[in-house]
């Protein structure tokens, strides 16, 4: 067995060199012992000295190795080196080796770096330096316990981020000191080396306090970001606890301080007296272009508004605008819309004829690769959106209203209603209009065979032409 004795626990340069000089000599992964300083070795190691070697090779190491195996370096898993020494004896034999993501041994070293990258990650964000008194020139010092022994690679961060300060960075393996000229490591430290206490460390929690949301407080994720072993360490983990505490109330004091729906509604006014109706309803348009009532608004492409003459005497009313009426930012053009068109015609009506808008103005979908996948609108939606719906029925001032669908009864209605029953009898609108149901155009395609499809294509069309009827009766 060859025993290679290496200087501390992060010792790269001396791995090198050792796994240099084993490979030339072609010493097998299995004959090597490493260890850490000289601790004595068995009668029958062999001490630096050289195993018979097989015939001397070329040494080719990938770049990217080197800097794995000088982060791997730094973990406690007492296996490194002769993890790190296997790869590289089977990197001679294998050069694609490293891409083999499920090898044992490639997988362990990527588990190695992944952990030590996120180690340094938390030395960077939770040293806290406090100012040293007496000394000659002011000297900072922190005391910091990382999970594994990252003081060499992770330092040189603060050598370039406080270039012109004197610094040490304690911790229990190994200590480095930046004297603004050369960084030293020196070995490791006691908490007790380390200073407590100063002005620096108020500012440290006034600005914690300061960037501190109470309406963003997630616990679980801020103690994985900040985990508790940090904390003893940081002046503004004292805070975390009292801040936990209060974030409900202080919350709650947030949502009664944002405007109220009655406010953010006063924003969309429409009552535009001075203008003639057909201005009103471009003016009245154009707002709800902005509308931000709802929360999916902003995923759709734009508002969908209704649309037709304002001398229309029926006002039809669907769900919401679906993938090709959100792109075209008209109502009904897609396939629903196509089926509609061709009810009309058949009921002996025309687009002109009605003001076709619906219950929710923008679609609602979710994506599912590059499809968008309808989805029905919560009522939370129906009811911000029925103030618009309120708004053109305010200036068409429809005689009769179709409601096709559940969603539009829901929204003309105010409360739901059996489409069935609200077909037959009818029902009264939010501002006292009188209005019956149909089936959704969406609902005849939706039919699985050709004679359901058949029924409900000529129910929809009966029901548009009972809406001619009534309204002609009414004139
Ligand atoms: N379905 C609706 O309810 N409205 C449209 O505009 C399109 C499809």
């Amino acid at each position: 067995m060859r025993v290679e004795a290496l200087d501390h626990e992060t010792d790269f340069d001396g791995w090198r060199a050792a796994a240099r000089r084993l490979l030339t000599e072609g010493v097998r992964p299995e004959d090597v012992r490493w260890q850490v300083g000289d601790t004595g070795g068995d009668l029958f190691d062999g001490i630096g000295r050289a195993v018979p070697a097989a015939k001397p090779r070329t040494i080719t190491v990938p770049k990217a190795f080197l800097a794995d195996a000088q982060r791997a370096i730094c973990h406690r898993d007492p296996g490194r080196f002769d993890l790190l020494y296997r790869l590289l004896w089977r990197l001679q034999r294998n050069k694609g080796l490293l891409a083999n993501a499920v090898d044992d041994d490639v997988h362990r070293l990527h588990a190695l770096t992944k952990a030590i990258r996120r180690d340094v990650h938390k030395m960077h964000a939770f040293v806290r330096f406090r100012s040293v008194a007496g000394e000659a020139e002011e000297t900072f010092v922190a005391w910091f316990e990382p999970e594994h022994r990252i003081t060499e690679i992770g330092t040189p961060f603060f050598m370039r981020r406080f270039a012109t300060m004197r610094w040490s960075i304690l911790t229990p393996d190994r200590c480095a000191h930046w004297d603004k000229e050369v960084l030293r490591f020196t070995e490791g430290a006691q908490r007790s080396d380390a200073p407590s206490g100063d002005e620096l460390e108020d500012l440290w929690r006034g600005y914690f306090r300061s960037i501190f949301n109470p309406a963003r407080l997630k616990v679980k994720a801020m103690t994985s970001e900040m985990p508790k072993k940090y904390w003893k360490n940081l002046p503004e983990a004292e805070l975390i606890a009292p801040l936990i505490a209060e974030a409900r109330q202080m919350e709650a004091r947030m949502v009664e301080a944002a405007p109220t729906r009655a406010k953010r509604l006063a924003q969309y006014d429409y009552a535009e007296p001075d203008l003639p109706p057909a201005d009103a309803l471009a003016a009245l348009k154009r707002k709800a272009a902005a509308c931000e009532l709802c929360d999916h608004a902003c995923h759709a492409t734009q508002t969908v508004f209704g649309e037709g003459p304002l001398t229309a005497r029926l006002m039809v009313v669907g769900e919401q605008p679906g993938d090709r009426e959100d792109i075209a930012g008209r109502p009904f053009v897609g396939p629903a819309g196509a089926l509609f068109d061709e009810a009309l015609a058949d009921a002996d009506l025309s687009r002109d004829d009605l003001y076709i808008t619906n219950a929710v103005k923008h679609f609602r979908f979710t994506p599912k690769g590059k499809k968008r996948l309808h989805q029905p609108p919560r009522v939370g939606h129906i009811d911000h959106c029925r103030w618009w719906l309120k708004a053109e029925r305010a200036l068409v001032k429809p005689r009769l209203t179709l409601a096709m669908g559940a969603t539009a009864i829901r929204s003309l209605h105010g409360t739901p209603l059996k489409v069935a029953a609200a077909r037959a009898e009818g029902f009264e609108c939010f501002d006292g209009g009188k209005a019956f149901a149909s089936l959704h155009p969406a609902a005849v395609l939706r039919q699985t065979t050709a004679a359901d499809r058949d029924r409900a294509y000529r129910s929809l069309v009966d029901d548009l032409r009972r809406a001619k009827a009534e309204v002609m009766e009414a004139a």
